[in-house]
């Protein structure tokens, strides 16, 4: 049977430690590509990861290089290029130079890889996917935005520190966009199938939540040259086997929304099903009053920073 390819651009923290997961889990071969200014950086970090095989004994093929030619044809393709954020910058600090390189990066996937599922990381995460999605012309359920897995993986980190309880068992849902505005819902979010609000009183779970929206910013502030690595990396690679196993997984996702939740053509997070032909269906939950409210306010934000780039790549 024929592996998986899957490609990961940008071959840097979040990159290198996606090939890592993705390979451990032998997921399929892997191609890690970043710009030619890198020269062998990234043919070093794979022959490193493949030497790394026979201890933890997996059977992935891991190629470096800076060519789209040895991407060709691959049936994922996780989009990581671009510059971090450091102390101080927001996300939206990142617009003007990333849809630059996400444009051209792009250009190169249309061109290399016409039938991949695309998995966007870069940020601003949800300007980003919906400059892929513009750029490539691909049916929008191929191409998607990896936020929600991380920031709910975030929520539930928090939620078992706080009451000493297995992540396992414990199941949430953020929605809306990857920034200070996202929604989380604490009515969908259960520790062993009991509703996390019988658990906390309200004040607190505020509390974790507004820790959550603030995940991205403290790992920041503690690594000072850069941003997360090891969990955003791990949420690419629950998507990357949802795929190339067609799982179809519930997760939360960066997907066009169009009538769904009245957004009308905006990339956001929400629910769906991901399996191999991406995100195959987006899941309508019946929101409360005070959530739709956040939702919209979520939306908003994110229509806005897309308006932003928009006039930063036409001027
Ligand atoms: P990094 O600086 O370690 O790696 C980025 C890599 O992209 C570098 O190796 C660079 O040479 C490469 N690159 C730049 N332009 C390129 C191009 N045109 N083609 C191919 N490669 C190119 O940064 P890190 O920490 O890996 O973060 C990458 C991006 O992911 C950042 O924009 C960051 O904000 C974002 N991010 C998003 C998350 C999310 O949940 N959506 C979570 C964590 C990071
Ligand atoms: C994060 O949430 C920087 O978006 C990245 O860690």
């Amino acid at each position: 049977m024929r592996r998986a390819k899957i490609t990961v651009v940008g071959a840097g923290n979040v990159g290198a430690t996606c090939a890592h997961w993705c390979a451990a889990a032998e997921l399929g071969d892997i191609v890690l590509l970043d710009i030619p200014r890198t020269e062998d950086m990234p043919r070093g970090k794979a022959l490193d990861l493949m030497q790394s095989s026979p201890i933890m004994g997996f059977d992935s093929n891991i190629v470096g290089t800076t060519s789209y030619d040895d991407t060709a044809e691959s049936d994922v393709v996780v989009v990581t290029a671009g510059i971090p954020r450091k102390p101080g910058m927001s996300r939206d600090d990142l617009l003007s130079t990333n849809a630059k390189i996400v444009t051209s990066v792009a250009e190169q996937i249309k061109a290399s890889s016409p039938n991949a599922v695309v998995i966007v990381v870069s940020n601003p995460l949800d300007a980003m996917v919906q400059q892929m999605w513009k750029v490539t012309g691909f049916d929008s359920a191929k191409v998607c935005g990896q936020a929600g897995v991380l920031d709910t993986a975030r929520y539930r980190t928090f939620l078992s520190m706080e009451l000493g309880v297995s992540v396992e068992d414990i199941s949430a849902l953020l929605m809306g966009g990857h920034g200070d505005t996202m929604v989380p819902l604490p009515s969908c979010t259960c520790v062993g199938g009991i509703p996390v609000t019988q658990l906390i009183e309200p004040a607190r779970l505020e509390e974790i939540v507004d820790r959550t929206r603030k995940g991205g910013a403290e790992i920041v502030s503690l690594l000072k040259t850069g941003s997360a690595y090891y969990a955003p990396a791990a949420a690419c690679a629950q998507m990357v086997e949802a795929v190339v196993r067609d799982k179809k997984r519930v997760i939360p996702v960066a997907a066009l929304c169009q009538s769904e939740y009245g957004v009308g053509g905006y990339y956001v997070g929400v629910p769906a099903i991901m399996g191999a032909g991406g995100v195959e269906k987006i899941i309508e939950l019946d929101l409360t009053e005070n959530e739709q409210a956040a939702f919209k306010h979520s939306v908003d934000a994110v229509k806005q920073l897309v308006a932003s780039m928009n006039e930063l790549l036409s001027a």
